[in-house]
């Protein structure tokens, strides 16, 4: 049981019995899930959910379909609880490579975003400068995306989204290739993001097991089940979900150092383990 007051109030994201066929290959079936207002009082709390699951499983494919970018074979993916549709544009999107445009300074790339999201040209560059004190990369907003290092890219990609306005970020991957001090980094930029409204949901796409049990307040695995005779059903679905708040694993400083933190990555580690070779 959560030692901290909070409730769980309208729906911000709803999938509802989404499937996805690639080529006639069922890749993902039956996916349902959806993530709640998170309501604490006297703080702004923001929501994190992390996908887990085995390389290929269908990970990225999903995170297309809740940006509106990929159509579903079967299903719905609806904002807010008026159930409105998805389309492109309505939610940011981390991708893996991290796209920024090659000609644009990182101030440049920052602006381009502030603006297509509806800010006049000085209030977007006020909105730029200050992200990118809070985001570490003053130095950088001179270079050009090509002259940065992965992690200094990866963060201008965060900021670039926070920037297009809208509550809902997606990332996919936004621990690979990091040291650890910049895995950290990552984490505290991710959940400063999440806590700067209420609304802001981040979903976060990742194998860092350790890095989601952080970051996130539920976890959902994605992985292949069986069926009641023991055939391997084709495509993947949620085969667990972790509530880190009922477990009072959430919103807590120094939640690493808990003994309870290391049994819930033994216990994500065993399920991973357990889809990885179906
Ligand atoms: N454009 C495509 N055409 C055909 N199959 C595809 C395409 N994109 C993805 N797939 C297939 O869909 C499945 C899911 O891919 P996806 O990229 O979502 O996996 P993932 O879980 O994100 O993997 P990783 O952790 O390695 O990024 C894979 O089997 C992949 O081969
Ligand atoms: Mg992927």
């Amino acid at each position: 049981m959560s030692d901290l007051a909070y409730e769980r109030k309208e729906v911000i994201l709803r999938v509802a019995d989404l499937s996805l066929a690639i080529n006639g290959r069922k890749v993902l079936r039956d996916i349902n899930f959806e993530v709640k207002d998170i309501v604490r009082p006297g703080c702004t709390q923001g929501q994190v959910l992390a996908l887990l699951g085995p390389s290929g499983i269908g990970k990225t494919q999903l995170l297309r379909m809740l940006a509106g970018l990929q159509r579903p074979s079967t299903g719905t993916v609806t904002v807010t609880d008026k159930a409105i549709p998805v389309h492109p544009g309505m939610i940011g999107m981390v991708t893996q490579s991290y796209t920024l445009f090659g000609w644009r300074t990182v101030l440049g790339n920052l602006m381009t975003a502030a603006r297509q999201a509806g800010l006049p040209t000085r209030e977007a560059r006020e909105k730029s400068l200050d992200l990118l004190r809070q985001f570490h990369l003053e130095p950088c907003r001179h270079l050009y995306p090509a002259q940065l290092s992965g992690g200094q890219r990866q963060r201008v990609a965060i900021a670039q989204q926070v920037l297009s306005g809208g509550h809902y970020l997606l990332m996919d991957e936004p621990f690979s290739g990091l040291d650890m001090l910049e895995e950290e980094n990552v984490c505290k930029l991710i959940v400063g993001v999440s806590c700067a409204d209420d609304l802001n949901t981040i979903i976060v796409v990742t194998h860092d097991v350790r890095a989601a049990a952080t970051v996130a307040d539920t976890i959902l695995m994605l992985g292949q089940v069986r069926s009641a005779d023991g055939k391997l059903l084709p495509g993947a679905t949620i085969c667990e979900k972790y509530d880190l708040i009922e477990r009072n694993l959430a919103w807590h400083e120094q939640i690493t150092t808990r003994p309870e933190f290391y049994d819930l990555m033994r216990e994500l580690r065993a399920k991973f383990v357990s889809l990885a070779g179906p």
